[in-house]
């Protein structure tokens, strides 16, 4: 087969959908690999080393006419659709639910639109959001800890404190990935850590694997009251799949944080979990409420674009290589986690949430492929 794999286009995207070792995998596979001119730059990888591992370095024109499957990270821009063919294989990040016109533009060009965000195995999980959620939920760590510095709006807190002075406390809400992701970076800096959830189970895992270095606390609003009153830096981190985020701070909490402590509200996404949230980017991603300082930045990742492309090829690659291999009829009838993910074939809407929110006519996959 022949993969094709664009520059990403969209403003502030830094990654790129394949890296050098996934080109070598694929031309391993007997399949051609075509890279855009400059495709990795953002994430520091140049164009040298995709031909060193087999791949063609083309224009964009080329790539899109030639390429059977259009291997990228975001979706494609209105200035991207005219280049898309009848039946080329579009494997990338889709995020259709909220975006009629982009669905209508794929539609109208009968592609095969497999989304990244609803590849789902059979325990419900999604193997190719979680690389970018534990990507946000180390970083935000980080960011925390940049903006509890003084000249950054912060109360001038180092987390992990010195001998003799009190190390900064961090406070999660939600113990998922993301939850999960920072506490372990937060231990890591030597704070002191509470993570609040309302899943018991998870609690205890939780409980477990840090044997007494994370304090684990049901998440209720007086629980969260009572952490937010000697918190440094908050991190929100809760999903209720499907829904938007519930806003487990109300912005009367605020008034119980001390001036200058830290939110990096993750979830924002979805919302975020603070009833004063709204979404910033990298480039302005703070501003105060209460004398709180709110990180809402909404693609934590794109930060991090380098390691971000890695974390997001190593999960992508194993089902390009899939579709490549055994042509995509084929890769569906033999991966139901795969098939979960094809949200469009051709004219047709195969994805159920994505017709629902669109409110267009569903059909299933099955019926269309198997
Ligand atoms: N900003 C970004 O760049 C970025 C990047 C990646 C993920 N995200 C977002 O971060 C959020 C978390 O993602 P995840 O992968 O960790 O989800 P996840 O499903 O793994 O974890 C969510 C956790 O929230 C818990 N929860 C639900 N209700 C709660 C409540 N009332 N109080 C406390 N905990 C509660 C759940 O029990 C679960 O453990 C999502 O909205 C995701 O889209 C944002």
């Amino acid at each position: 087969m022949i993969i094709g794999v664009p520059r990403e286009i969209k403003e502030d995207e830094y990654r790129v959908a394949m890296t050098p070792a996934g080109v070598h995998e694929l031309k391993n596979h007997a399949h051609s690999v075509l890279i855009e001119e400059g495709a990795g730059v953002g994430s520091g990888l140049d164009d040298e080393q995709y031909r060193k591992h087999g791949a063609e370095i083309v224009d964009r024109e080329r790539l899109f006419r030639e390429a059977e499957m259009i291997v990228k990270v975001k979706e494609p821009l209105p200035s991207e659709y005219d280049l898309l063919k009848e039946g080329q294989i579009l494997y990338t990040y889709l995020h259709l639910a909220p975006a009629p016109e982009l669905t209508q533009a794929l539609l109208k060009r009968k592609i095969i639109g497999i989304a990244y965000e609803t590849v789902q195995l059979k325990d419900g999980s999604l193997p190719l959001l979680i690389p970018m959620s534990e990507v946000a939920g180390r970083m935000s760590i980080h960011e925390g800890a940049k903006y509890l510095e003084r000249e950054n709006g912060g109360r001038g807190i180092l987390l992990g404190g010195v001998p003799g002075v009190d190390p900064g406390h961090i406070v999660i809400l939600g113990g998922g990935i993301v939850g999960s992701n920072a506490a372990k970076m937060a231990i890591g800096t030597g704070a002191s850590v509470t993570l609040l959830d309302v899943n018991l189970e998870r609690l205890r895992y939780l409980d477990d694997l840090y044997r007494g270095r994370l304090r684990t606390i049901m998440s209720n609003r007086v629980n969260i009251i009572d952490s937010l009153e000697w918190a440094d830096l908050v991190v929100g981190a809760v999903l209720i799949p499907g829904a938007r985020s519930p806003k487990l701070i109300t912005r009367d909490m605020l008034s119980y944080m001390r001036p200058g402590s830290v939110i990096v509200d993750v979830g924002i996404d979805q919302g975020g979990v603070l009833e004063t949230s709204r979404p910033t980017t990298h480039s302005d991603p703070i501003f105060e409420v209460d004398g709180v300082v709110h990180y809402c930045v909404a693609n934590m990742p794109g930060a991090v674009a380098r390691t971000s492309t890695f974390a997001l090829t190593n999960a992508t690659l194993p089902y390009a290589l899939a579709l490549a291999d055994k042509g995509y009829k084929r890769a569906f009838r033999e991966d139901a986690a795969l098939l979960k993910g094809l949200n469009l074939y051709k004219d047709l809407v195969t994805h159920p949430a994505v017709a629902e929110a669109l409110n267009m006519e569903y059909s299933p996959p099955e019926k269309i492929l198997l």
